[in-house]
């Protein structure tokens, strides 16, 4: 069955202490969010590398996973600024975003490294969040789903699909404002499925996804959940979205 997941990518934002007193204040807005089994919304909050230690702590006992920004694809050696699987599960991490288009765009992520990246997070039982996405640039000139099928195949190699999330990111849309509109989305998305040999992969809508349109997101049949950049950032907001209404 496709799992409800809503996750925070907080990027290079929150130090320990602010990332505790995000806590305080979101911890109690979700005491009522849907635990339905069948309906269970996953809450996933991906901090900088520094946080994930004390909030491992803070959420110790809750319904909140933690997810890693990236994981680097050797267990250990010379890899100055990296950081490895079994350093991440030993904080109690669950979650790994692998080629968020900043990774891509920044530091010179490639499919090629994006795969090395997916197969190290699921050696060490980490789950991790694919992003896949066009530019602006790639969508004007009509190459979508290339370019989204270019990226899923070769990131997609020797992958478990029954051990994986997907995120659909238009790069567009992240951070601008400029949110794709919720049918594309699910059509997109519908397309990456149509990709999978796995049909339970949860596949999550990310860009600019905020408290006004996160209901209108969820309501779309194809879009299991959220990846979420600056609304993730205060907890009422986030909270907002955690308890999204259908
Ligand atoms: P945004 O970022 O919500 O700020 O657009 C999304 C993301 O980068 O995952």
């Amino acid at each position: 069955m496709r799992k409800i997941l809503i996750a925070g990518n907080w990027k290079m934002h929150k130090t320990q202490a602010e990332s505790q007193e995000f806590l305080q204040a979101f911890i109690p807005e979700i005491t009522n969010t849907n635990i339905d089994p069948d309906e269970e919304r996953g809450i996933i909050l991906c901090p900088t590398f520094t946080s994930l230690g004390l909030m491992s702590k803070t959420l110790h006992g809750s319904r909140v996973r933690l997810g890693a920004q990236n994981i680097h694809w050797e267990d250990s050696g010379a890899y100055t600024g990296e950081v490895s699987g079994a350093m991440l599960t030993e904080l109690g991490v669950s979650y790994a975003i692998v080629g968020h288009s900043e990774r891509r765009l920044y530091f010179g992520e490639t499919d090629e490294t994006v795969n090395l990246r997916l197969k190290a997070a699921q050696r060490h039982t980490l789950i991790p969040i694919l992003c896949v996405g066009e530019t602006k640039a790639q969508r004007d000139a009509g190459k979508v789903e290339a370019i989204i099928e270019n990226q899923l195949q070769k990131a997609l190699v020797d992958i478990d699909q029954s051990n994986l999330v997907i995120a659909y990111e238009p790069v567009w849309a992240i951070g601008t404002g400029d949110t794709c509109e919720a049918k594309e989305a699910n059509r997109v998305i519908g397309f990456i499925r149509s990709q999978l040999t796995n049909a339970d992969v949860s596949i999550q809508y990310g860009g600019s996804v905020k408290p006004s349109n996160v209901d209108e997101i969820m309501a779309q049949p194809e879009i299991d959940g959220a990846l979420v950049g600056g609304a993730s950032l205060e907890a009422a907001s986030f909270a907002r979205l955690v308890n999204y209404q259908l």
